[in-house]
């Protein structure tokens, strides 16, 4: 087991020579400690010198990567060996970006040349759209995008588009649709005309619950002003699934090929990107790539030690199960970028919230942490103070561009101030004696200083990075979420699981079906457990 391991031993153990050392002193002594503990790769500089953390503890998790062979898997997952053991599938998101000109094999054959394919397949859709060439079936140009689709199959595609937003094609408006809840769905088609709009389904299986009932209600919406054999002009499918997309009348040129070594939640990178590169455009959406791909190659050469995926993964490593933290935030200090943490929230826990090793024995160790957080400064005003005051060890990540695409100059200072100053009072805190010196010029009574200073007292010591880029461009957008990506990837070796499958949302998707049958026809006999019985009983009666 991990756990018994020479190296997590010798990470306990340090872990329990340095529990108590303050941050604060480790800047006292260290006047380089930033220049040593940051680094830039690929359009992004990390700051992580503000982690619990000396050399000795960088070298005991990089001889714990070592051990636990993440450089082997790595060049595996590369080379396109079938790593995600449990679906017997080889993890190829990085081919999908990869533009070193040298083939990538799976099962011996080369599958640059399809990838290669479906770009130049996307290219020329998406010039045509935006040039107004590629019509709706009544010969207008089209305006608006429908992009249905969940999880991975909407995150993306959505969140990019979000980030991207001062890179979007002002001729085209995108927009989203997940929930099988019909009121988004209702909100997004009442203001649009099915003439010019196209509708995408973006589906990996095509064989998702909601995925199909949106788009089935979404033709029904087309179809109230056009005809079937009209389909074929307004409608487009990107799934591996092609003989469904062809039954549902989609014509062949507007079907977008994926593949099984895809994962749902890596397939950005894939046609499932198509709503994206409409909404920016092919070239940026190329760029995003090549961001993307320009991280893989940090990743795949950079020792262990200056290598910011592996780092990031380490550190949280070292919080998760040396310091017993539950959860990472994510605190993007950019309008943009708001969308990111629910983003990493679906990388992160789908592919880390397991707990049976590659080995099938049951983990004794905690495995990838809760994931949330939202855009800064808002954050400071709410959820900030447990992370400032509570005795809950909460890591963050910070991140800020430079210079953001927006006229306010002077809010940018204020944003970048409040992003540094947030990271500088976690890590320092305030002393008591700080606290009633302040108070006391202030002149404050005894009696407040006595009843106040100790609710006013911060601990700091509390961990976190800084990850600063120019611009969030396309290119250092794609970079940003491959180095979370390959975050995700290094901390899923080290735990020994499988970062690839999700068995655990299958259950669900399993029950929800056959609840859904109780629902429409109330002569079904209920044989669920009480509760389930008891909800749909009330459902059948009162509805
Ligand atoms: O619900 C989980 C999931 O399997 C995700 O991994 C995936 O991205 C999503 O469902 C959608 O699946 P599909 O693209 O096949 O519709």
């Amino acid at each position: 087991m991990l756990t018994s391991s020479t190296e997590w031993q010798n990470l306990q153990g340090h872990f329990n020579a340095i529990e108590s050392v303050h941050m604060k002193a480790l800047f006292e002594q260290d006047s380089e400690r930033f220049q040593r503990y940051s680094m830039t790769a690929a359009g992004i500089t990390l700051d992580y010198s503000k982690n619990r953390i000396t050399d000795e503890t960088i070298e005991l998790l990089a001889a714990l990567a070592k051990a636990t062979k993440v450089e082997e898997q790595r060049d595996r997952m590369f080379a396109g060996e079938e790593i995600n053991v449990t679906e017997h599938r080889a993890v190829l998101h990085t081919a999908l970006r990869n533009f070193s000109g040298k083939p990538v094999y799976v099962d011996g054959e080369d599958v640059m040349p399809q990838i290669e394919a479906t770009r130049e397949q996307m290219k020329t859709f998406v010039d045509a759209v935006s040039s107004g060439q590629k019509k709706g079936y009544s010969g207008k140009v089209f305006t608006d995008v429908v992009s249905i689709g969940i999880g991975g199959s909407f995150l993306g595609p959505k969140i990019m588009s979000e980030a991207l937003k001062p890179y979007r094609q002002d001729n085209l408006n995108v927009h989203f649709v997940a929930n099988v809840d019909g009121c988004h769905l209702r909100d997004v088609l009442a203001q649009l005309n099915p003439e010019t709009t196209l509708v995408i389904t973006s589906s990996k299986t095509l064989t998702t619950q909601e995925t199909l009932r949106n788009t089935q209600s979404a033709k029904e919406w087309f179809l109230g002003s056009a005809m079937q054999a009209d389909v074929k002009y307004n409608f487009v499918c990107v799934s591996t699934n092609i003989e469904a997309a062809e039954t549902f009348g989609i014509s062949k040129d507007n079907i977008f090929p994926m593949w099984d070594w895809v994962g749902g939640r890596y397939s950005v990178w894939s046609a499932i990107g198509l709503p994206l590169a409409l909404a920016i455009g092919y070239d940026n959406y190329e760029a995003f790539l090549k961001g993307a791909y320009e991280q893989d190659c940090h990743f795949q050469e950079a020792p262990l030690t200056e290598n910011m995926p592996v780092l990031m993964a380490l550190l949280g490593v070292w919080y998760r199960n040396f310091h017993g933290a539950q959860s990472q935030v994510l605190l993007p200090y950019y309008h943009y970028l708001r969308g990111l943490p629910a983003y990493v929230q679906q990388l992160d826990m789908e592919s880390n919230g397991k707990s049976v090793t590659l080995e099938n024995e049951e983990v004794d160790y905690a495995t990838g942490p809760i994931i949330w957080g939202s855009e800064g400064t808002n954050g400071q005003h709410s959820f900030h103070q447990l992370i400032h005051q509570s005795e809950t060890p909460i890591p963050v990540d910070f991140m800020l561009p430079l210079h953001p695409d927006c006229d306010y100059a002077d809010h940018h200072d204020m944003l970048a101030a409040n992003c540094f100053g947030q990271s500088q009072a976690l890590m320092e805190g305030q002393t008591q004696e700080q606290v009633i010196a302040a108070m006391t010029k202030a002149k404050c009574s005894t009696e407040e200083i006595s009843n106040l200073s100790s609710h006013k007292v911060m601990k700091g010591n509390k961990p976190s990075n800084t990850l600063i880029f120019d611009r969030l461009d396309p290119k250092t957008l794609g970079s940003l979420i491959a180095l979370y990506e390959q975050k995700v990837f290094v901390q899923g070796v080290v735990w020994q699981i499988n970062s690839f499958d999700q068995w655990g949302v299958e259950l669900g998707k399993v029950l929800g079906n056959k609840v859904l049958g109780t629902l429409q026809d109330s002569s079904v006999e209920l044989t669920m457990d009480g509760s389930t019985n008891g909800l749909v009983a009330l459902y059948r009666q009162r509805k």
